[in-house]
């Protein structure tokens, strides 16, 4: 595996893959990966010959008070993770390379982030717009892959890859979970083990939501009570929000269908953890693991 921190570098030796006429897969982390990021590189190279997966923890995408100086941050072990799964290329630009300006040009995500994390994390979605805009001009990746851990994310990429006629394709990977049924996340390092215990009440909370769109109940208010009550029977985390939105525009909906997104954040200690299922599907097809220690 090659490491490049200079955006020219990277964007050279990807003009030379495609010159030899391999497809480029690019999967964009922030790093202290788990296996939930190495199943998008599995994804990628299925479908391209040269995996690029870059680590950058984008200060643009957080707030005021939010965990950018603490995000958690493994090089030597994320190195040694990207290699055992033949990642081609680690692109690991520094700070400075990335964001050489004061005030920096953002891309504005629109009506998009309205909804669900938006008004809660002001900001936060033209960040993350900003910065995959940046690394798929730096690595012109064929095929980006995304995690639909974080749907609104992926939901608003494809929107600007589509509105800003981007030629990359980006493709969602389902979500890995612990056995007990918790989203992997490289904030799931900030619970203690009691946190830890109670973490998977997000995602039963949204499994009760499942069955009782399952069982018959198509209107929203109903489902999200289910849900929220599973949730909030934990005293110890402080629900955000639990919604129900259509999967194309994220617009609260009152009558649920089988693609309905049910989506829930809720903070637990230090963490601020997200969720979420398409309510025909429930959490039964992603996949899951089993080590105690793949949560990262
Ligand atoms: P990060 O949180 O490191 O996640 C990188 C990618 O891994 C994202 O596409 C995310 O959705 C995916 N991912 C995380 N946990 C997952 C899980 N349990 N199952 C499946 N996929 C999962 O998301 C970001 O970084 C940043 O916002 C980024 C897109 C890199 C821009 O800075």
């Amino acid at each position: 595996m090659i490491t490049l921190a200079k955006p020219a570098e990277m964007r050279a030796w990807s003009r030379r893959q495609r010159a030899g006429r391999h497809r480029i897969g690019l999967v964009p982390t922030m790093g202290f990966l788990h296996e939930g990021h190495l199943r998008l590189v599995d994804r990628a190279r299925e479908r391209t010959e040269e995996v690029v997966v870059s680590i950058f923890v984008n200060p643009l995408q957080f707030g005021p008070g939010e965990d950018f100086a603490s995000y958690p941050r493994d090089p030597a072990r994320d190195h040694a993770a990207l290699e055992a799964r033949g990642t081609a290329c680690l692109f690991a630009p520094d700070l400075s390379t990335m964001y050489g300006g004061t005030s920096p040009i953002r891309v504005e995500p629109g009506a998009l982030a309205d909804h669900l994390c938006g008004p809660h994390r002001p900001g936060h979605f033209a960040g993350v717009l900003t910065v995959v805009a940046k690394l798929l001009h730096i690595v012109e990746p064929d095929v980006a892959i995304f995690g639909r851990k974080d749907a609104q994310q992926a939901i608003l990429i494809r929107r600007m890859v589509t509105e800003l006629d981007f030629p990359t394709e980006i493709d969602v990977a389902p979500t890995v979970r612990e056995a007990d049924g918790l989203a992997l996340s490289s904030r799931n390092t900030y619970l203690t083990p009691e946190e830890r215990r109670i973490a998977p009440v997000l995602a039963r909370g949204l499994e009760a939501a499942h069955a009782a769109f399952r069982g018959g109940t198509r209107d929203a208010a109903g489902l999200l009570d289910v849900a929220r009550r599973t949730i909030t029977a934990e005293p110890a985390v402080e629900l955000e929000y639990v919604e129900a939105v259509d999967p194309h525009d994220l617009q609260t909906i009152t009558h649920a269908t089988p693609e309905t997104i049910v989506a829930v954040a809720a903070r637990l200690g230090r963490a601020r953890l997200i969720d979420n299922i398409v309510v025909g599907e429930g959490t039964a097809g992603d996949p899951r693991v089993h080590s105690a220690t793949a949560s990262g």
